[in-house]
């Protein structure tokens, strides 16, 4: 069965759950303030890099089941079903999420629903802000009673957004304790194609549902955090850290995924969401619960000034006047995203004091440069290594682990390599004279 659809927000998660809900076969036009993303949208063209995503795009504008518009009249007009997919950033200067746009999406749609409908939030959100929304919605909805609003977080990756959309591991819907059980049946309705696959749906309340997408990124962030901190200690004690990850990830209690230790996490997700939640902790008094995550954070943190150090120990002692080609700027390979990207952030430390840094990266060079624009951009990897007196790998893409050390052995004027990702094959690199360093390798 086809529902009617409306998505608000064209972004990472809008964009590819609008498409996907498409390609479902459900109708579906996706809302967005910005004008010139529908424009790139309607004419099939994804505003950001994400695999696979522009196929499902186009094929589902060409059939006529997807389409584009700025009007919330329309969208309020032709769906029974509104998803809200608006981002929820770090406020500046504090550790909150930032509900602005939100809360912006509800206040202009809820007024125009004079039918029932169902509003499913999909935005990372504080938990307790779901049940504020469904009140305020029946308070001003001219359907009054009759519109619902139920919580259903995304857990969707950049570079799998498709694949995790249409076959996530599990669904998770959040429903008001009034609620007399038809959003839940028209959820089942929207999503029956995921159930049939036997894909688990957790019906919780709104509270439970906010939580599991917060827990969820925090336990995640612990997890690279562990093994960072891991890395500190195998560097003090000249052991091998991605060696201790293969053993004890072969405990199927601990698990191997997310145990690459490395320069840390960042992105869009992982760090504002731990520090969201730190920051909803603390206003329902439970603070004491989440300070471990501070620690968290701070292990993340400093693995970027220790990736900063060991480049300056690699040159002896000083950046200055080096030159130091940065290979990935990317928050993670197969995305462009470069939000809080540790790549990039160690790239701009690393000019900052002193050095010639020139970055190359297979897809977020645009978004570097208007992040970053005094850094030097190379057009491909063998140009940035030029003249180089270390080459740093920031971010692992295939690109860049299948890099051959013979290909850039004339070109650089050190043969000095540090991988901070933990991706490249140390003993090649060695054997083809070069000096090669890994974090928490010894
Ligand atoms: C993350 C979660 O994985 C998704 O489930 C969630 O839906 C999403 O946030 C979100 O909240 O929207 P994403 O930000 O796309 O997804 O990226 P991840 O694959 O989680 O990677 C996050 C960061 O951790 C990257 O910088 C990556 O390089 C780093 N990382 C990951 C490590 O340093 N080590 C690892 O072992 C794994």
């Amino acid at each position: 069965m086809s529902n009617r659809i409306a998505v608000f927000g064209t972004g990472y998660l809008g964009a590819t759950h609008a498409a996907c809900m498409a390609e479902l076969g459900h109708e579906v036009v996706g809302v967005d303030v910005d004008i010139s993303k529908l424009a790139k949208l309607e004419s099939g063209e994804v505003p950001f890099y994400e695999p696979g995503l522009e196929e499902v795009l186009k094929r589902n504008i060409a059939n006529g089941r997807l389409r584009f518009s700025s009007s919330y009249h329309e969208a309020a007009e032709f769906a029974d079903v509104h998803f809200v997919g608006v981002g929820t950033p770090q406020k500046r200067g504090e550790y909150a999420a930032d509900l602005t746009y939100v809360n912006a999406v509800v206040d202009t749609l809820a007024p125009l629903l004079t039918r029932p409908a169902l509003i499913v939030g999909k935005s990372t959100v504080p938990v307790g802000t779901a049940q504020k929304l469904a009140n305020r919605v029946r308070e001003i909805a001219p359907a009054g009673n009759e519109v619902e609003l139920v919580w259903n977080p995304e857990f969707l990756r950049e570079g799998y957004a498709v694949q995790d959309t249409l076959h996530p591991d599990r669904l998770v819907l959040g429903v008001d304790r009034q609620s007399e059980g038809w959003a839940e049946q028209i959820i089942r309705e929207v999503y029956a194609q995921l159930l049939n696959e036997e894909i688990p749906l957790l019906v919780t309340d709104l509270a439970t549902a906010e939580l599991v997408k917060t827990a969820a990124n925090a336990f995640l962030a612990t997890k690279i955090s562990f093994i960072n901190a891991m890395s500190e200690v195998c560097e003090a004690a000249g052991a091998d850290v991605s060696l201790l990850a293969d053993a004890i990830g072969h405990d199927a209690r601990i698990g191997r995924r997310f145990l690459n230790a490395g320069i840390g996490f960042g992105g869009g997700c992982l760090p504002k969401d731990i520090r969201a939640f730190m920051a909803r902790a603390g206003e329902l008094g439970a603070d004491q619960a989440l300070t471990f995550l501070r620690e968290v954070d701070a292990i993340n943190m400093r693995r970027r000034t220790r990736m900063v150090e060991l480049t300056r120990e690699a040159l002896g002692g000083s950046l200055l006047g080096a030159s130091v080609a940065v290979l990935g700027a990317a928050f993670k390979p197969d995305s462009d995203d470069v939000r809080d990207s540790p790549a990039l952030n160690i790239a701009g430390q690393i000019q900052l004091q002193g050095a010639n840094v020139t970055v190359y990266d297979p897809k977020a060079m645009e978004n570097s440069k208007a992040l970053f624009p005094t850094l030097n951009y190379a057009t491909e990897a063998q140009e940035a290594c030029r003249g180089a007196d270390i080459i740093l790998v920031l971010t692992e893409w295939k690109e860049f682990r299948q890099l051959d050390p013979r290909s850039i052995d004339g070109i650089v004027r050190k043969r000095m390599i540090i991988d901070g990702r933990n991706c490249l094959d140390a003993n090649l690199w060695r054997q083809s004279g070069w000096t090669f360093r890994g974090l928490g390798r010894n």
